[in-house]
């Protein structure tokens, strides 16, 4: 969704924004803008589509200062007001003193608007966004901060937005409430951003703001206030990702690269974490006591996309291994369905962003309603991870291709480890932890045989690029799995993709099968198998092709399907990684042939900010 990047020091700003503003594409944006202030003058400059048209327009401008070396700079993804020039930000006020970028929805924007207008004051847009600028005009009095401040306290809904002035030169004023802000420690100067990936290229000293916090950035100083304008100090963070995390090497794509990272990827999720000689897993940061454990009666796990479907396979996981009654919810749903939380109830939020807004919602829910919260997360430090005070994190590094894959495997990792711990902590013998904890170990190399075949899914993917409906079927844990492999279809190349429990195909989805709606198959050689080979008959009995995930060796799936991925034999625990990164490779080589652009797949956005 929308991004922020901000730069106050002694280079030139404007190239700093730019490379800011690529490397926070991967959110999904429709259009980019920038304001920059120096020797006194402010001058914005914004355009519609890709960052590189706006610096093409930068380049060409007359009257745009670019030894200014200090600006703010947006990447905007439409929710009020048309993609347009007008409506990207920043929004300057009337007189062209004050520029503003936002992320967030202002909820109450009509009335502000009504409310200005009155007061004389003129709109260039359609956005919820321009009210900001004007009530900081409207409130300025030579004290940019206490301007933004007084601006602010009349929003309702959320924000992160970032303030220029050309009466302060020098000076980024910030401020946050729901949408995530990031300040970048530097030598001589300071940085401000919605995602620490826009930040790696110049530091690895962050300081995540709070809910309610303003910020007062200078190149030699930060003055953060909280809340009631008390001046707080906030932890600096180090960050240990480094630049090149977040760029492309030699892959065409970042999906690609971030499928063939997963190898390392699940080894970091799993690393120090297993003790192959208890048969238990170490995972320090629930911090929970084997006292504190044993009495979780109930799980239930809230995410949206990839995560809540990795949280549909955990749900398997801590039912079939550790016997805890488990459900799986939507965020959102949770946020609004008042769900029944007792005590000894664990809620686990899954978001690799840490930032969406409806898992943060639930995860508020979850921590006002007295239930133990443990997060799974990818980005430390981030709103979800800090407010839900303890959890894992996923050490999947940034994952930037907006469909996610290496983190959704580091997730179902984790959530294995998390299952094998609650069970050896009730009903799993040492020696069944034991063998559960070397199967675990061993899912990296399973992953990377399944990468080793890259090429002949590529071939299979060719295939089927033609169609535009498909349907994957599977069963217990691969149910879930199915799901994950339709998502990454439909994301990525835009094609209709369903998943469905196999033994729910007969109860409507059949109805649709012909030659032109292919299934895809989880046969793989785990429990369910000779159920889902009855399914596939069915299917061809309609004409379907079948194509399917099977078990190395497993002549009975090849006799019976058109097309089959092989993947190695393992228990039906691990079963969903390899399969999983089978079904990644097959969606992004149907998105290649499609010549998609599949790291920005279109109206999607990496992190989901806003309800
Ligand atoms: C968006 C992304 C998905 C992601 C979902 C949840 O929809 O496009 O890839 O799975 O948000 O994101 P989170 O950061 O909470 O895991």
């Amino acid at each position: 969704m929308c991004g922020i990047i901000g730069y106050t020091g002694s280079r030139e700003a404007a190239p700093i924004l730019l490379d800011g503003l690529k490397r926070l594409e991967y959110r999904g944006y429709d259009s980019a803008g920038m304001a920059l202030v120096g020797a006194g003058m402010l001058s914005e400059i914004k355009e519609v589509g890709k960052v590189a048209r706006l610096e093409a327009a930068f380049s060409a401008a007359a009257g745009i200062d670019g030894s200014a070396v200090c600006g703010i700079a947006h990447t905007r993804w439409a929710t009020h007001g048309v993609p347009s020039a007008v409506n990207a930000h920043p929004h300057c006020d009337e007189r062209y003193e004050f520029a503003i970028v936002h992320n967030g929805i202002v909820e109450n924007h009509h009335e502000l608007r009504a409310h200005l207008l009155k007061k004389g004051y003129h709109f260039r847009s359609e956005t919820d966004s321009e009210v900001i600028v004007h009530l900081i005009a409207e409130a300025y009095e030579g004290d940019l901060l206490a301007a933004t401040a007084a601006a602010v306290r009349q929003l309702s809904g959320t924000y992160g937005i970032a303030v220029v002035s050309s009466r302060h030169p020098g000076l980024i004023v910030a401020a946050r409430k729901g949408s995530p802000l990031v300040i970048g420690l530097g030598e001589g100067e300071n940085l401000i951003a919605s995602d620490i990936a826009a930040l790696l290229a110049h530091t690895r000293k962050v300081i995540y703001l709070n809910d309610g916090d303003i910020a007062a950035i200078r190149p030699d100083s930060i003055d953060l206030r909280d809340v009631s304008n008390v001046p707080v100090e906030r932890e600096v963070a180090k960050i240990d990702w480094d630049a090149a995390a977040a760029e492309k090497g030699n892959y065409p794509h970042f999906m690609l690269k971030e499928i063939f990272e997963q190898p390392e990827t699940v080894e970091n999720a799993i690393r120090g974490r297993i003790s192959l000689e208890m048969g238990n897993a170490i995972l320090n940061g629930l911090e929970l006591s084997p006292r504190d454990l044993a009495q979780i009666s109930r799980i239930v796990i809230a995410g949206c996309g990839s995560s809540m479907h990795a949280g549909m396979v955990g749900e398997y996981y801590f039912e079939d291994i550790a016997g805890i009654s488990t459900s799986v919810e939507q965020a959102a749903e949770f946020r609004y369905r008042n769900p029944i939380i007792e005590p000894n109830t664990l809620v686990i939020p899954i978001s690799q962003s840490g930032e969406t807004a409806d898992t943060i919602a639930a995860v508020r829910e979850a921590v006002g309603k007295g239930a133990l919260v443990t997060a799974l997360c990818n980005v430390v430090g981030s709103t979800i991870a800090r407010e839900a005070g303890r959890g894992v994190y996923l050490h999947a590094g940034p994952e930037i291709s907006v469909a996610s894959t290496k983190a959704f495997s580091s997730q179902v990792a984790v959530l294995l480890l998390m299952a094998l711990l609650l069970g050896r902590n009730r009903r799993l013998s040492r020696s069944e932890g034991c063998e559960l904890a070397r199967e675990i170990e061993q899912t990296p190399e399973l992953i990377r045989s399944v990468l080793a075949q890259a090429e002949k899914i590529r071939e299979i993917a060719k295939r089927y690029a033609g169609f535009d409906d498909f349907f994957y079927i599977g069963r217990g844990c691969l149910y879930p799995t199915a799901l994950e492999g339709a998502l990454k279809l439909k994301e990525i190349s835009y094609v209709h993709a369903e998943g469905y429990h196999a033994a729910e195909l007969k109860h409507g989805p059949i109805a649709l099968l012909d030659e032109r709606h292919p299934v895809l198959a989880l046969a793989n050689d785990i429990p369910g198998r000779d159920k889902i080979l009855g399914n596939i008959q069915e299917c061809r009995a309609r004409r379907a092709p079948v194509a399917a995930v099977a078990t190395v060796g497993d002549r009975e799936v090849e006799t019976l399907t058109d097309d089959v991925i092989f993947v190695p034999a393992c228990s039906r625990f691990i079963a969903p990684l390899p399969t999983a990164v089978a079904l990644q490779l097959f969606a992004y080589y149907i998105a290649v042939e499609r010549g998609c652009e599949i790291d920005q797949p279109r109206n999607l956005a990496k992190s989901v900010t806003v309800e």
